[in-house]
């Protein structure tokens, strides 16, 4: 990269608008993401995904003979976007036009592993402050605290957190994304894992980079309003057979709850609550931690497929 240092924050994005993925099923993808809590429509051959916290669409999922990630999108305000341009030029990265279904307009380039990446004029959809985390009212001496089974309601994402991918270069990657779209590093482990967040307030990591000997998708991450909820939507996804995956338990970096789930193509979907929060015009004082200092706080072991990387298997 010609340039290293990094762009003001009026020259850098502000959210990741949304994510487009590749399946080779539609109907497994219908199934899947219906299951885990979001909505699921059917939007010209494609699936649009949308959750609970509003009428933002935060997924694309197509069909293709292979689970990859088509692009990612990410949103800035109107006038960061001649900065961003210039930015591009600066640093040799050329414009490509759009790929097949993705958004006319704003600026597409490829980033360090080929993946096609779309900045266009958006509202901001990282929440502008910490989202809130419910807990549970303590029941009182004498009262039940918990539902029935039976009554327990079913569980909705409210908004799309991050995206994990695997990459081949973890700190290259910071690097591009730092240096071209302005975000930050949060913190990171070494060269094996990085997470950045958006300069004009968002979660502590929107995208996050493991290290892998390709590019691939690791997976999304769906911000839940409580640990209850993490914990129902683990329940109610098993329900559905859904088993495979990896909760509850709680992150070290980014400090949330978490439970993933499975995919049908060996990535996961991971239901979220309680992500730190990086507030507009602060530094996050990011860290470099050992591995096992730094993975998570608490939970099950993992199971030996959640860093696979099934996309390097098949190039
Ligand atoms: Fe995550």
């Amino acid at each position: 990269m010609a340039e290293r240092t990094r762009p003001a924050p009026d020259a850098s994005i502000h959210s990741l608008d949304h994510f487009a993925l590749a399946v080779p099923g539609l109907d497994d993808a219908r199934s899947f993401y219906a299951d885990f809590g979001l909505t699921v429509r059917d939007e010209a051959g494609s699936l649009g995904l949308y959750a609970a916290g509003g009428p933002h669409r935060w997924g694309v999922v197509r069909k293709d003979a292979r689970k990859h990630l088509d692009w990612l999108s990410f949103g800035a305000h109107a006038d960061a976007m001649p900065k961003i341009a210039d930015r591009l030029r600066k640093l040799g990265v050329a414009t490509i036009a759009p790929p097949a279904g993705g958004p006319a307009g704003g600026l597409w380039f490829h980033d360090m592993d080929g993946l096609p990446v779309h900045v266009g004029v958006a509202a901001k959809s990282s929440p502008d402050a910490k989202s809130p985390f419910a807990t549970p009212a303590v029941a009182a001496g004498g009262k039940r605290g918990a539902s029935t089974r039976s009554a327990a309601p079913r569980v909705h994402p409210r908004r799309l957190s991050h995206i994990l991918r695997f990459t081949p270069d973890v700190l290259r990657s910071v690097a591009f994304y730092e240096g071209v779209l302005g975000m930050r590093l949060s913190d990171r482990s070494g060269d094996g894992i990085a997470f950045l967040h958006a300069v004009h307030g968002s979660d502590h990591h929107v995208v996050a980079f493991a290290k892998s000997d390709a590019p691939g998708y690791h997976h999304s991450s769906w911000d839940m309003a409580a640990l209850e909820d993490v914990g129902l939507g683990g329940m109610q996804m098993a329900a559905k057979g859904r088993t495979r995956g990896w909760g509850p338990g709680r992150h070290v970096l980014g400090s949330n709850y978490f439970w993933y789930v499975q995919d049908p193509w060996g990535s996961f979907a991971e239901y979220s609550a309680d992500i730190d929060y990086v507030p507009a015009g602060t530094q996050w004082a990011a860290g470099d931690f050992p591995p096992e200092d730094a993975f998570y706080l608490w939970g099950p072991d993992p199971p030996a497929d959640f860093v696979v990387n099934h996309e390097a298997t098949v190039r």
